[in-house]
This record gives structure tokens, sequence and C-alpha cells, in this order.
């Protein structure tokens, strides 16, 4: 049986959208924040960023459309850490470093496959799908271990809605529920559990919060994009926060549509449409045309400050059919034309313009609360201790359409 999901979030977000869109007003953040420039370049601060918060928060590592059959799996390195995903044969995603319990080398350098066990391809060393330690090459020459100490090294992970989430620290203690804020239950609306990949790529990018700043931001959308889909796009947007995890939607005339139909007959479809985030790292941005689509962008920061590598991954609710593919295969070369030479080539002059040009501060304005609470979120986990962290998140509440609360940007 499927679990009926609470819908009424999404319509008192639809409601407020109207009410915006009537008005042609937004919900502004109480100031204009100032932010040091050098918070995208200095290395120092890079380093803390990892430590502080990719190393300590869950970070979307897959998607279920990756994996979705029992034996299926996905190597991948995630911040410097080598991470191995495995769907076993009783259906679950386990998460584990992905290096061999005797000297340390990968048990796979395939980015993705199916496998019963992992054999490592130094010494042939065998692991089960759970990471267990199944057996030694030439057990009796080599000496006695006991073998159930010398598994691979499992690391927190969860599957929720078609998505999972893992934090790449074995020891990290931070839970998922406070994390997700009941963020994953929104997103749950996608069931991207049973949609389909159509394709993939990575693109190099600038530092991530460059490049990540540009994923809240609607402001540049018709000046950066007029040349592609942009010209006739709001530059308005809307914020709503589960924790740190933001919607974003535009006021636009099309969100008065919903008044011709009473509001029962909203569709969940049609009710998650825009920009959904999800901190730190990952953008969702929904299609129609070829069928329902949509394309997650995974950000993850690269070997240094000024690097990062994008993810996309695009996502169909049915396996498309011949025409359908072509024009998703048409949107998808689009979209990288887009990312990759409007935002992410501008993000390269921008980060060479701050780290050169003795600029103090960047702005983000009243209108880009979105970004704010970004940057307060980045802030507050760099400045905030183990044992607190917890506490952190299951202090925040939703911020939803009229509410106040202590997750206005600002506030
Ligand atoms: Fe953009």
């Amino acid at each position: 049986m499927t679990k009926m999901l609470d819908t009424q979030d999404l319509a008192a977000m639809i409601k407020a959208g109207m009410a915006h869109a009537k008005a042609h007003t937004i919900e502004k953040a109480p100031s204009v924040l100032k932010l040091p420039a050098a918070r995208y370049f200095d290395p120092a601060i890079f380093a803390a960023e990892l430590d502080r918060i990719f190393k300590r928060v869950p970070l979307l590592l897959a998607v279920t459309a990756e994996l979705p059959k029992p034996g299926d799996f996905k190597s991948m390195v995630a911040v410097g850490v080598p991470v191995l995903l495995a769907r076993g044969q009783d259906g679950v995603v386990r998460a584990f470093i992905n290096s061999c319990s005797h000297r340390g080398t990968s048990v796979t350098t395939e980015l993705a496959g199916n496998a019963r066990r992992f054999v490592c391809p130094y010494h042939g060393w065998t692991f089960t799908q759970k990471g267990e330690l199944m057996g030694i090459a030439s057990a009796d020459d080599f000496g006695e271990i006991d073998k159930s100490c010398y598994g691979l090294t499992p690391l927190p992970v969860t599957e929720r809605g078609g998505m999972i989430w893992g934090i790449v620290d074995p020891k990290a203690r931070l839970s998922f529920d406070a994390f997700l804020s009941g963020y994953d239950a929104l997103l749950a609306h996608f069931g991207f559990e049973n949609w389909h990949l159509f394709s993939s790529r990575v693109i190099p990018g600038p530092n991530w919060k460059i490049a990540y700043d540009g994923y809240l931001d609607f402001y540049h959308l018709p000046v950066l994009h007029k040349n592609t889909f942009g010209e006739d796009m709001f530059n308005q947007a809307l914020y709503y926060a589960w924790g740190p995890h933001q919607r974003v939607q535009a006021p636009s005339p099309e969100l008065l549509d919903f008044e011709n139909r009473p509001e029962d007959e909203w569709t969940v479809e049609s009710m998650m449409t825009g920009v959904w985030t999800i901190f730190p790292h990952v953008s969702i941005a929904s299609f129609q045309g070829g069928g329902r689509s949509v394309m997650i962008s995974q950000l993850l920061p690269g070997p240094t400050v000024d690097q990062s590598f994008t993810t996309q991954l695009y996502l169909m609710e049915k396996a498309p059919n011949a025409v359908e593919a072509a024009e998703a295969e048409a949107q998808f070369k689009f979209l990288e034309h887009v990312v990759r030479d409007e935002d992410y080539a501008t993000g390269l002059r921008q980060q060479e313009a701050l780290k050169n040009g003795g600029r103090e501060h960047v702005l983000f304005g009243q209108n880009e609360g979105g970004a704010q609470l970004f940057h307060q979120w980045v802030d507050r986990l760099i400045a905030t201790d183990d044992a607190d962290l917890e506490q952190l998140f299951a202090d925040q509440v939703r911020w939803l359409p009229g509410q106040d609360s202590n997750l206005r940007p600002g506030g």
C-alpha cells in the first residue's frame, strides 16, 4: 500500500505564490547581506567547510535509479573519500569506504555495475554486498586473523523517496531525521523511487559556493540567460525552508491558473514545479516536455578552493519512447550549455576577480533571501561543535508562507 503523502504544505506554497503573483511582491529578507569576499577563495575557509560541513552532514550520494536492482553498486569519490554504495540481495542499500581491509586500496574501480561480491584488485580478498570479509587469498599462507573484524568500513546511509543520503565519515553522529528537517517528506512527492535514469554527466565548475549561489538565484535568469531561456523569465523568487533545505518558487502569473480549479483538483505534479535544493550541494529542477523530467545537480567541492564538480542526473518519470528520448536528449544538451557556458563561466570569472581584485565583500539583496539563508547555514555549521550539531538542526523549524521564524534570512 502506498502511503498517502500530506499535500497541505504544497497547497500552502501555491496559495502564497498566488497572492504574491497578484500583488507583484516577494517576501524580502530584513536587510542586505555583506559577505566577505574571502569566503570564496581562502583555502583555510575551504578546509573548514570540508571538515565542518561536507564530512559531518548527509550528502545526496546517489538516486535509487542509479542502482535499482539487487547487486547494483556505485562507486564515487566524495570530498576525497572513496565511497562504495551497494544494494544487497535483500534490496537494502549499504555504504562503505571503498578501501580493502588488507592494504587499503579500493575494492572496486568500476563506477557502476552489478556484483554478488567485491574482489580486491590488489591481492584478491573478497567482500560480500554487506561488506563482510568473505575470503582471504591463500588464507593458510597469510596467517590467522579474525575475519569478522575486517569487513569494509560502513558509513551511515539512508534511502528515502528514491534518494540515497550518506555521511562520508564512519564516526558521524548527526541523525538523518534531524538533518532533513521533514524536507524528505516533501521531496517524496516526486516519487523518484520509480523514475528512470535517462542520462548523466559531470561538469567542472568554480568554488562550490559560487556554483551553489546560482542554483538559489532567480534574479540573474533574465540577464545572464537572456540568449538561452531567460528572456521572459521572472527575476523574483519565493523561498521556503525546512532546516537548511529550500524550495525556490517564482511568483509568476502562471500560478494564477490554480485559481481556475478547486483546490482538491490541484495535482501533486503541478504543485511540485520550480527548483528544490538540498543543503549543502544539490538542486532539483523540474521540466515538462518529452515526458515529465528533472535534472538533479549534485555538486561536490574539488581538491582545491577554486574547483568543483557537478554531476547532472537527468531523470524521467517514465522510460521514454523514441520521440521523447530525442526531446530529452536535446533538453539535456541545452542544459549542459547553459550551466557550463553561462553559469559556471560567469562563476569562474567571478572567483578570479574576487581573489585578485581587492573587493572586500559581495552583496546579497533582500530579494536574495535564499542565498542569505544558505550562507547563514554555512556559518552556523562551521561555528557548531560536534556535541551541539544534532541540536542545531533540531532547533530549526520550517519557514513556510507568511510565517516568521528563526529560519528567516537575517533572523
Ligand atoms: Fe543560471
